[in-house]
């Protein structure tokens, strides 16, 4: 890849994307080096997604991130792939190389593992480590959570057959299995990681009571004011660890961010800034 600075102008693609933390927490980066970002959203339908990115490209634009629903459809549209973006079959960043070449990176799973092991201090190597959800949140995530070499990896989901699928499609890169809800062990797992949408809804997916247990360490992706209904089940379940996703978000924006500029910002005033929202 060959990758410089580009101009000031980036975008986030999503639909519906007005919701976003992602200007703010680039804005918040940008000053710390004095640089001049203009970072926007722009909510595009997806059937308007691959016109919207050349268009933005072609216009001189510096770099783009993506989120829902357009993560798969930006892998298709960048003329090369990272490892971990060909693995994830889903691209949220876009480097320009020049106006008609573009890289894709997927810095989700990377934003995930440096938020749990850096800011939080959790150990992954050797752990027991259960995921839930086998949709694209985990597809993104599943490759750097086993190059951490937990001892054990299942993905439970709603649909088995789902995850079952996923977890013969990462065979080759770890110890990775996959069941249902109701098939989980019922002990506790070292940490959990809540990777599916129904957080979105407000619902928790029924796991055996005793899947976690006072030492878990339970993650939720999803983010937002207060605690997510995930870290509230988890919290009633005598959970003394649970996190939203937060972290997450910031750690990878400054992947992110260090693609795009070359210098990666530092992250806990951002958090700080975040939990004081
Ligand atoms: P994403 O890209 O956000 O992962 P997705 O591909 O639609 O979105 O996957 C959503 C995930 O959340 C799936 O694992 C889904 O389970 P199914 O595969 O059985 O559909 C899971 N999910 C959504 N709503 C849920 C709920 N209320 N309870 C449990 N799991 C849920």
């Amino acid at each position: 890849m060959n990758t410089r600075p580009g101009p000031g102008r980036f975008v986030l693609f999503g639909h519906p994307v007005s919701h976003s933390w992602s200007p703010f927490i680039h804005g918040m980066f940008a000053r710390q080096f004095d640089h001049v970002v203009d970072y926007k959203v722009q909510d595009v339908a997806p059937d308007r997604f691959r016109h919207a990115v050349i268009n933005f490209f072609v216009e001189g634009g510096g770099g783009a991130n993506v989120t829902l629903p357009h993560k798969p459809a930006a892998a298709e549209i960048v003329n090369e792939l990272s490892a971990r973006a060909e693995r994830a079959r889903a691209v949220n960043t876009i480097v320009r190389c020049s106006a008609t070449e573009l890289f894709g990176e997927n810095t989700d799973g990377v934003g995930l593992v440096t938020d749990l092991t850096r800011n939080l201090g959790v150990k992954i190597g050797g752990s027991r480590l259960l995921i839930l959800g086998a949709g694209g949140a985990t597809r993104g995530v599943l490759a750097p959570l086993l190059e951490h070499e937990p001892r054990e990896l299942r993905i439970a989901n709603r649909t088995p057959e789902r995850a079952q699928r996923l977890a013969e499609e990462f065979a080759d890169l770890g110890e990775i299995s996959a069941t249902g809800f109701h098939a989980v062990e019922n002990r506790p797992w070292d940490i959990v990681i809540n990777a599916t949408a129904a957080s979105l809804a407000g619902e928790v997916p029924e796991l055996p009571p005793r899947a976690v247990g006072a030492g878990t360490v339970c993650y939720d992706m999803a983010y937002g004011r207060g605690d997510t209904a995930f870290m509230r089940w988890a919290a009633g379940r005598g959970v003394e660890r649970a996190h939203k996703g937060w972290g997450m978000l910031v750690e990878q924006a400054a992947e992110s961010y260090l693609l795009w500029h070359g210098v990666r910002p530092e992250t806990k005033p951002v958090m700080g800034a975040l939990d004081r929202l």
